[in-house]
């Protein structure tokens, strides 16, 4: 069984006035809020059983706002709460009894796709252990986890490296193995002061076992001003090519 993680928490400080008295997770991207979005992702691609790690504030708006997921297709849903700012890695600590041994689909609250990642959950359950990251080349790789790939393989990570080696950046959709856990046990916070998940995603590159496949279609976060319209944009063009394709053929004499 593959379990899903969504990464809800944190104080979404970069969208200040935006998240002054809500959570950067429940702010709309075009007609809907922006969890929806990694939830869709997660049961497009046939996972069941998902926990949401919120924190900050309005913690109880999600259960208000998602309930026991039903609308999502999903029989229940499972909440945590992550105290304070500890990083991305802390928060994923939080759902080690929900995942109890199982492989996970983490994925960031902030991060949207558009298109199935599917293909990428097969290959891993297929993988025997390990990770498995998907990567997308950017244009300002500055703002991420970039990757340094030697013959074909991510040999390391750099979070938010001032002089990049790559324009090809790790997204928020991670595939663990249940010794993710151990893992994060081994970690130390990082200069902002939070553990993070690029020290866990090293940690499997450096046991030899991290795989990568770069996503096709388009990706974005939406944790800033600009990624935040950006996402709406990408949203809205997609979802009117959708309507525009359910649409009836007109009836021809
Ligand atoms: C986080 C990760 C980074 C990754 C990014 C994807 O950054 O630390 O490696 O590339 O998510 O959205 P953050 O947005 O927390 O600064």
């Amino acid at each position: 069984l593959m379990k899903g993680v969504v990464l809800a928490g944190g104080l979404g400080k970069r969208l200040e006035p935006l998240t002054r008295i809500t959570n950067k997770h429940l702010l709309p991207v075009y007609n809907r809020p922006m969890i929806y979005y990694p939830l869709d992702t997660l049961v497009e691609a046939g996972i069941t059983e998902i926990m949401i790690v919120t924190g900050g504030y309005c913690a109880g708006e999600f259960l208000r706002l998602l309930g026991n997921g039903s609308e999502c297709g999903l029989r229940d849903l499972h909440y945590t709460y992550q105290r304070g700012e500890g990083g991305i890695a802390e928060a994923l600590a939080l759902a080690e009894h929900f995942v109890n041994g199982d492989r996970m689909v983490v994925m960031l609250g902030d991060n949207l796709v558009e298109q199935s990642i599917r293909p990428h959950v097969e290959s891993f359950a297929a993988q025997e252990r390990g990770a498995q990251i998907l990567l997308k080349e950017v244009e300002d790789p500055r703002r991420f986890g970039v990757v340094e790939v030697r013959d074909g393989r991510v040999v390391s990570i750099e979070e938010k490296p001032a002089h990049p080696k790559s324009n090809l950046v790790v997204t928020g959709i991670y595939l663990y193995d249940a010794q993710v856990f151990d893992i994060i046990r081994t970690l130390t916070p990082s200069e902002r002061g939070e553990l993070e998940i690029t020290d866990v995603n090293n940690a499997y590159i450096r046991r030899g076992q991290m795989a990568s496949r770069v996503l096709e279609g388009w990706w974005t976060d939406a944790g800033l001003p600009e990624t935040l319209y950006r996402a709406t944009t990408l949203v809205r063009e997609r979802e009117l090519k959708r309507r525009h394709a359910a649409r009836p053929e007109p009836v021809t004499a």
